[in-house]
């Protein structure tokens, strides 16, 4: 049913309209995940020429009316950054880096919470929660904060990068650690929120978080000024890889492009039940014991697995697999290479292109999903700082420079 604001919810499996996203974003009919659809009219003309900070300038595509006035910290509006030797390296020419690491947090959560927290706003919601591996926390805490609203985070009790939890501390959220991982965590927030209706479900299975995610495509249409031939990302719980394709199919539904993106979901070899599905041609089964460095994609069971799966078949893209040995090569020569420091988990996409042999003339982006500052640890504490005796030892063991 559309409402006032010009937007509809609407059951992925079922096709059911949903009245209310509360408590927990899924169809009350057949428990499967709800979408947004836009029903108001959009003007494709003015698109590009929103006015508004990040994401904000794409407000006529998000579900809201003209005068909403957004919880925002200027998410969005990344750079789009074209590497050089790592490009060369892989084999390709125009190989593009799109740096959601400089978000307001650190990650492309931002984007995402931003829209969902708005919503928030204007129902009223006193607490919001989420589970995480450590970048929607950090996020959602940020956002509670200049919203005003408490906030209540639940990690996995070991594995979460330090730099992720300080953030969550230091905006202030409520720190809650299962002994287990991800799948276990978000399966305690969906306990709670179906329970107790005070709490406003966070994570990319509410379908505002996938809107403010989305404009990641406009963005790099507009960057880019033509659709690249591949976007390659890391995929965890599903939720970026659908929220970009939802991007580029509005786009084309608009009639501003007209052609779409092959979509690539890059998964760690120990935590890969959605790549495992694409090659096996087999139906999607979760993983129990997810294992990888890359901490942020160590999740076994993506609630968003069908809305992936859809991403990836209708774009006619595919599902990669790399070792935890290729993402930190990847991830080394990113920064040293091309001076981008991004976390384990956003390496991946990179890594994939070792293998993946994409053909020279491609236009590749990758999503640059996280900052490295978050996590320096997964560096194995190779850090060596070289005494400084005087100005004639460093010359001296410097010796010849490259
Ligand atoms: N990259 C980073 C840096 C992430 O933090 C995540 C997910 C992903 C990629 C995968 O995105 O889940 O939409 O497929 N992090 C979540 C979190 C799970 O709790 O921060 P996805």
């Amino acid at each position: 049913m559309s409402r006032p604001d010009g937007w509809e919810l609407v059951c992925i499996g079922c096709g059911t309209p949903a009245e209310t996203e509360l408590p927990d974003s899924t169809c009350r009919k057949c428990g499967d995940l709800l979408e947004i659809r836009l029903t108001k009219g959009i003007d494709s003309r003015s698109f590009f020429s929103g006015e508004g900070p990040g994401i904000w300038r794409f407000k006529q595509a998000l579900p809201f009316t003209p005068d909403v006035e957004p919880v925002s910290l200027e998410e969005g509006g990344t750079p789009l950054v074209r590497t050089g030797r790592f490009a060369t390296g892989v084999g390709l020419h125009d190989l593009y880096a799109k740096n959601d690491g400089q978000n307001p947090t650190g990650s492309f959560k931002d984007r995402g919470m931003s829209v969902a927290v708005t919503r928030a706003k204007t129902l009223g919601v006193k607490a919001l929660v989420c589970a995480s591996t450590g970048n929607t926390a950090a996020s959602l805490a940020a956002y509670a904060a200049k919203a005003g609203m408490d906030a209540v985070v639940v990690v996995p009790r070991a594995g979460v990068a330090s730099g992720k939890l300080g953030q969550a501390f230091a905006y202030g959220a409520r720190v809650f650690g299962v002994e287990g991982n991800f799948d276990q965590a978000l399966a305690t927030v969906f306990d709670l929120v179906r329970k107790d209706d005070r709490f406003y479900l966070m994570n990319s299975v509410n379908p505002f978080r996938i809107e403010g995610q989305k404009i990641t495509a406009y963005e790099i249409y507009e960057q880019l000024a033509r659709v690249p031939d591949y976007v390659v990302l890391p995929v965890g719980n599903a939720g970026n890889i659908s929220a970009i394709w939802k991007g580029f199919k509005e786009l084309r539904k608009l009639g501003i492009i007209d052609s779409v993106p092959k979509l690539i979901g890059v998964q760690a070899e120990g935590a890969a039940p959605l790549a495992a599905a694409i090659s096996s041609g087999e139906p999607f089964k979760p993983l129990e014991e997810p294992r990888t460095v890359a901490s942020a994609i160590r999740i076994g069971n993506p609630v968003s697995w069908k809305k992936a799966l859809n991403a990836i078949r209708e774009s006619g893209g595919g599902a990669a697999v790399v070792t935890d040995e290729e993402i930190m090569e990847a991830k080394r020569r990113l920064s040293q290479e091309e001076g981008l420091l991004v976390e384990a988990a956003s390496a991946a996409p990179f890594a994939a292109l070792v293998k993946l042999k994409l053909t020279r003339e491609a236009t590749v982006v990758c999503i640059a999903t996280g900052n490295g500052l978050k996590d320096l640890s997964d560096h194995g504490g190779d850090y060596k700082i070289e005494p400084a005796v005087d100005s004639d030892s460093i010359a001296n063991s410097i010796g010849s420079l490259r």
